[in-house]
């Protein structure tokens, strides 16, 4: 009979409202004994980092089936890992489609459901300085807002799109590309998400785009204030990539961002994803 020794979660927090660095090793990790505190960790800090892991594509396969089910990048794909780049030499079409997570999201806004999280992690990373991913923790920045604030959002709808996530990076689209996009679908969701927990994040980003009961102006500068406060300093890290880090984050209270680079510099991420549990409400 052999007794097996389990091992504990480590970890320490990188800022004091978003972010905590792992310290296990990666035999702990993929023991799998520890997946469910991990994915409390990863609920109470909005993101998990995990330097220089340096996993295999089938290693992060393996630790993502330890946090929750593994979701395919799209329904009926096989298990693998995505490789996320706008390297037109790499990712061909969807390179442009891409560009849209230069700014502030969340992931699956058009889904009932959307992922749980995403493990992304680096095979090469931009030049120094550029190409980081920056984090927003949606449940902080909601729990910190002024009471008044909380009662002027609490209970309004918006409508989501990625129809919207165009404008971003391409201010004259040709309507034929708009109807492209827009065929997508669009979503009314809570502003602010209940969680079953009872917890409270903000639910928005660049597929926001019109508040319900507001006029344009109003809206825009809504959704545009709740960003500003929301991507402040404190509710926000940005994780400088080394190769092999990996960086997990819970994409049901946090929005997420790349930071600029040079789009022919090679960058390249591979991505996994959990599938979602709760729907927004
Ligand atoms: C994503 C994403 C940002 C990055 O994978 O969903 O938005 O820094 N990635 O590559
Ligand atoms: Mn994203």
């Amino acid at each position: 009979m052999s007794v097996q020794t389990q091992a504990k979660l480590r970890h320490e927090p990188i800022k004091e409202r978003i972010a905590s660095r792992i310290l296990n090793t990666k035999q702990e990790l993929l023991a799998g004994g520890i997946g469910d505190e991990i994915r409390d960790l990863l609920e109470q800090r909005g993101v998990l980092v995990f330097p220089k892991i340096d996993f295999t594509d089938e290693e992060q396969i393996a630790f993502t089936k330890t946090l929750g089910t593994f979701a395919p990048e799209h329904q009926g794909d096989p298990e693998e890992v995505s490789p996320i780049t706008t390297d037109p030499k790499i990712a061909g079409h969807t390179a442009n489609y891409l560009k849209g997570s230069l700014y502030w999201h969340i992931d699956g806004t058009s889904s009932e459901v959307p992922i749980l999280g995403s493990l992304l992690s680096c095979r090469k990373p931009a030049p120094k300085g550029t190409g980081n991913t920056g984090f927003s923790n949606t449940y902080a920045a909601y729990d910190a807002l002024p009471q008044e604030e909380k009662d002027r959002i609490d209970g309004l709808t918006v409508r989501h799109g990625p129809w919207a996530t165009l404008f971003y990076y391409d201010p004259e689209p040709s309507a034929a590309m708009l109807k492209q996009m827009q065929a997508i679908g669009d979503r009314e969701l809570p502003l602010v998400w209940t969680h079953r927990s009872g917890r409270k994040s903000l639910v928005i980003g660049n597929t926001a785009h019109t508040v319900l009961g507001m006029d344009v102006m109003e809206s825009s500068l809504l959704l545009n204030e709740l960003r500003d406060w929301a991507t402040r300093e404190e509710f926000t890290y940005s994780h400088e990539w080394s190769v092999g880090d990996l960086v997990m984050w819970d994409n049901t209270g946090t929005m997420h961002r790349a930071e600029d680079y040079d789009h022919n510099s090679g960058r390249l991420m591979v991505r996994t994803k959990l599938e979602g549990e709760e729907p927004f409400a």
